[in-house]
């Protein structure tokens, strides 16, 4: 019998309607269009404004687009896995409610943090899943409203972050598609760099900590954008060569979208076109967990079987991976 590889058969997604330009935000912090533009690439983001509405507003909205497009019964999903970093609560997962909210009745549930990796993570915890042939569906879903702990008055994070998520449904496959090799790493001295402070186990929020605006992310951006370039690039590049692939064999670089400059020096590193760069940072932003699928909603019309795919992720921990990805589908 041949060897159960884990594929994405189905994609969906979901983007909230408000859209927060970079012309608004000029009247909201001191910065510009071009500012933004250069430095990042990013013209807009989408932000989930209705009160009471959180991640699992997010999740359930694309894992839906996803069933209604595939026509998959929800109640054969065995897990649904919510990776976020802005879960609904603190005290209970946002998978769980989500898979009930989408009929998915027969599943257990669970979310998944790590932060920008988040997302590549679960991709790890959904094939294993899959490969070792505990489960046969596995729906995995990066969601995050990252609005509800970015400070509007904080340029340096505003202008970054967005709302948005994105769904796949990974299933077993007999001719060898689906993925192939993933390299992930951590680094805990980084967490300093990137995090929101207050409000876990270790800070709980105080009024003193709270009229400070410690609960909001706060980013060493320079530091973080050199670890970013780094790391990201070298485990895509030890991922293509330790699986033998030239450049003309990658098809696709499917990054995490935290700023245009670091997905353009992962691609310069595996030597790729631009033409065989995901790109969708100019309308979401970073929606943290959600990137990943986003950019395969987006493109999803482009795949063709046998595609080769190189994600690649670097986020707040520090946490980063790569992984190569034969698409196993045409749309
Ligand atoms: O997804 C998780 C991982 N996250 C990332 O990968 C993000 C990594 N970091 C970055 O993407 C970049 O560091 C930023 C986009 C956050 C910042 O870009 P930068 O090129 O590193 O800018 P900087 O922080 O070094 O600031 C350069 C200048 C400073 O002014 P001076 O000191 O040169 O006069 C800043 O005060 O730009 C100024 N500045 C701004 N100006 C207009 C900083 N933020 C802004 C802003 N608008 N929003």
């Amino acid at each position: 019998m041949s060897k159960i590889t884990a594929a994405i058969t189905a994609v969906g997604s979901y983007v909230p309607d408000y859209v927060l330009t970079n012309q608004i935000l000029e009247t909201m912090v001191d910065t510009n269009d071009e500012w933004i533009t250069t430095r990042t690439g990013i013209k807009e983001r989408r932000i989930l404004k209705e009160p009471g509405k959180g991640t699992s507003f997010l999740a359930i909205n694309a894992a839906q687009d996803l069933l209604s497009k595939s026509g998959v019964d929800p109640k054969d999903i065995d897990l649904v896995l919510v990776a976020t970093a802005t879960p609904d609560m603190k005290a209970a997962a946002t998978a769980p409610y989500t898979a009930t909210e989408i009929g998915a009745t027969n599943a257990f549930a669970f979310d998944l943090e790590a932060a920008c990796s988040s997302f590549l993570y679960g991709m790890s915890v959904a094939s294993s899943y899959i490969e070792s042939g505990r489960y046969k569906k596995v729906l995995l879903i990066g969601a995050d409203k990252n609005s509800s702990f970015i400070n509007y008055k904080d340029r340096a994070t505003c202008i970054i972050f967005g709302d948005g998520a994105g769904a796949v449904l990974f299933e077993p496959n007999e001719e060898g598609f689906g993925v192939q090799d993933e390299l992930l790493r951590c680094d805990g001295s980084g967490r300093e760099f990137l995090r929101a402070q207050y409000g876990g186990s270790s800070y709980p929020i105080t009024e003193e900590t709270f009229n400070e605006g410690s609960h909001y992310v706060f980013q060493d951006g320079k530091t973080v954008f050199k670890n970013a370039v780094s790391n990201m690039a070298d485990v895509a590049e030890q991922v293509v060569k330790r699986n033998n692939l030239t450049n003309s064999d990658v098809d696709w670089l499917v990054a995490h979208q935290a700023n245009k400059r670091i997905i353009d020096a992962t691609a310069h590193r595996i030597n790729l076109e631009d033409e065989k760069v995901m790109m969708n940072i100019q309308k979401y932003g970073n929606t943290t967990s959600a990137t990943l699928p986003l950019l395969l909603s987006d493109y999803e019309s482009q795949l063709k079987k046998g595609d080769n795919l190189i994600f690649a992720a670097f986020g707040g921990g520090f946490t980063w991976g790569a992984l190569y990805y034969k698409w196993a589908y045409n749309s």
